[in-house]
């Protein structure tokens, strides 16, 4: 068997090297890449869902598990407080901890199967409140576990009940101006659908809405009014790390990152790829260290989505910030290099695109001219 196994291995590595000693073939043909119209092009995961327009909606006996988690660093550590959503107007409202005139507050939307307690959602936390933010965060885990089309249909009426949520804050000192909102996967259609909600009722609209690596199953075929789009907010940046799987390889904000071209992220563990759920979840790990890393990461203005895919942007000379400093008046595509190790910005560095992260690294291994076996 074993042996079997390391002969039909030994055999494609030999075919592999005649084909490649074809020399000046295979040079042409791996100068670079460009997609052929014959070879067709990604549709993305799930593009479509049937049913999924079909309403949801939370009975009384289920509402109570639908939270807002109060989210605080304090000298002591975290405080972390859950509340019901239907009374937590009235619990923050007296909370002497929370300043809603005059502080900046970032309402935080989990995913799907994700929760306020995982590690990567207190993190982010943890940052806008050092950051000065009253920091609330949706725990959505009872709802957002039901098999996956049926979470898409629950994240409208959570959204609503997020935005009601919200806009009864305004009665106790919140101000539009002052909202931000961020999700992750799902919970860029969670915040986008609270907003909506919460402009129905107070005719404003948040200031900012972050989509981290907004989710693309299920929605691909649906229209902008159904999903994040750049109405929703007076400012909408996402940040796409895995466009043909778990996020959406469309625009959806005045600006959109397409961090390494936006489909696969490098990986930090050598020779272990980061494929599809590393490369999604890579979102929140890049918003994370932005906030705590201030204009390290440094995006380049691109033609066309095409063109970030394929790192095809170094000539431009306009770029702009991932995370707090993000120039909004410079809407547009933007690739964002890294590098594939955390903390992962490359600042400056990340300009030159001898730097590019998976051509550098293959020109690394394959520098030699000569290959012997
Ligand atoms: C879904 O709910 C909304 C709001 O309650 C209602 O306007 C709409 O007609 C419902 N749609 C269906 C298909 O039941
Ligand atoms: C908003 O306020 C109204 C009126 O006080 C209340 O009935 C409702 O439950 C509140 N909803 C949320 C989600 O805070
Ligand atoms: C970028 O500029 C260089 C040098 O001016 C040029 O050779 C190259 O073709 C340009 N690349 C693109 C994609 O425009």
């Amino acid at each position: 068997m074993f042996w079997r196994s390391t002969k039909t291995l030994y055999m494609a590595a030999v075919v592999i090297v005649v084909v490649m000693n074809t020399r000046e073939v295979w040079s042409r043909a791996a100068m670079t890449f460009t997609p052929r119209s014959e070879i067709g092009y990604p549709a993305g995961l799930i593009p479509e869902c049937p049913g999924v327009m079909k309403n949801a909606s939370i009975s009384p006996k289920m509402m109570p598990l639908l939270q807002i988690i109060v989210h605080r660093v304090t000298d002591k550590g975290t405080i972390r407080k859950p509340l019901q959503i239907t009374n937590a107007a009235k619990v923050v409202a007296k909370d002497k901890n929370i300043d809603l005139k005059n502080r900046k507050t970032v309402f935080y939307a989990v995913g799907f199967m994700d929760s306020s307690v995982f590690l990567q959602t207190q993190a982010v936390a943890n940052s806008y409140s050092k950051l000065g933010y009253n920091v609330f965060v949706s725990e959505t885990f009872v709802f957002l576990t039901y098999i996956y089309p049926k979470s898409v249909r629950l994240t409208r009426i959570i959204g609503k009940k997020v935005g009601e949520f919200l806009a009864n804050l305004t009665q106790k000192g919140l101000t539009a101006e002052n909202l931000e909102l961020v999700g992750l996967s799902l919970g860029s259609h969670v915040v986008s659908y609270a907003a909506k909600e919460f402009y129905a009722r107070t005719g404003k609209k948040p200031s900012r809405i972050t989509g981290l690596d907004p989710a693309g199953p299920c929605f691909r075929a649906l229209p902008p009014e159904y999903r994040l789009n750049p109405s929703d907010a007076e400012r909408v940046d996402v940040v796409h790390t895995n466009i043909d799987g778990f996020g959406m390889a469309e625009r959806m904000g005045h600006i959109d990152f397409y961090v390494n071209g936006g489909e696969f992220q490098p990986s930090d563990v050598p020779y272990i790829p980061c494929l599809v759920i590393c490369s999604h979840l890579r979102a929140v790990l890049y918003w994370w260290q932005a906030l705590e890393h201030s204009k390290k990461f440094i995006g380049i203005r691109c033609e066309s989505v095409q063109d970030a895919r394929f790192a095809n942007c170094y000539n431009n000379t306009d770029n702009n910030y991932l995370g707090l400093e993000t120039n909004f008046q410079k809407t547009g595509i933007f690739y964002l290099p890294t590098s594939n190790e955390f903390p992962y910005f490359m600042g400056m560095d990340g300009l030159k695109p001898e730097n590019e992260v998976y051509t550098s690294f293959i020109r690394r291994i394959n520098d030699d001219d000569g290959f012997v076996v």
